[in-house]
């Protein structure tokens, strides 16, 4: 039978088998970058960089803790960042003197990230790095430095494992990319 997803996928870009190696070896380039290194907190961003988190933490040996945040950039359309981000629901743990680690989904524009990060880094955590799932280098609108990368791909809507179309199909195994015109009745 056919799946609800099926009619808006143009074609699967990051099938899950890719994606899971991938995974494995951030894991293991965190756990020798960490190792001994006291404290380290995960701080997933929300929503889309839930099942990322999940998956990247299992790999990580290193003994961690793990939090959420949850940020918006608001004044534009779906498919579009705007310049204008807020903290939609803060974490709970203290940064101060951790490694905090911030897992994301997908650099678009990097506004959200930026936001972000600043915020983080006026806590005076011991410090602060950045692991994205997805990058999409062509539409940096300002720079930021991101220290894990899971793929580089290009300037196209991609929805699945996380990521969403209108809110839906975040639990996708794979990243596939959007058909262009349809985003909207999903
Ligand atoms: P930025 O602030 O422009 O870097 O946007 C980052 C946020 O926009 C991500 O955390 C996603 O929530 C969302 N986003 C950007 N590109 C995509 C995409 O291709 N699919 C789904 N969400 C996206
Ligand atoms: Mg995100």
């Amino acid at each position: 039978m056919a799946q609800a997803y099926e009619k808006y996928l143009q074609e699967v870009l990051i099938d899950e088998a890719r994606l899971q190696s991938r995974i494995a070896q951030l894991g293991a380039q965190i756990n020798a970058d960490y190792a001994g290194c006291g404290d380290l907190l995960l701080l997933c961003v929300l929503k889309g960089g839930v099942m990322f988190l999940s998956d990247l933490s299992r790999h990580i040996t290193v003994p961690h803790m793990i939090d959420f945040m949850a940020a918006s950039s608001y004044g534009a359309g779906a498919r579009q960042s705007a310049g204008s981000v807020r903290i939609d629901m803060d974490m709970r743990l203290d940064v101060k003197n951790k490694h905090v680690l911030v897992v994301e989904d997908i650099i678009d524009s990097g506004y959200t990230l930026a936001f972000v990060l600043k915020t983080l880094s006026n806590r005076e955590p011991a410090s602060l790095k950045l692991c994205a799932l997805l990058n999409k280098r062509s539409r940096r609108e300002v720079d930021i430095e991101v220290d894990y990368i899971g793929f580089d791909i290009e300037n196209r809507f991609v929805f699945g494992y996380g990521l969403d179309l209108d809110e839906r199909f975040r639990n996708l195994r794979f990243v596939g990319v959007a058909k262009t015109d349809d985003i909207a009745d999903a």
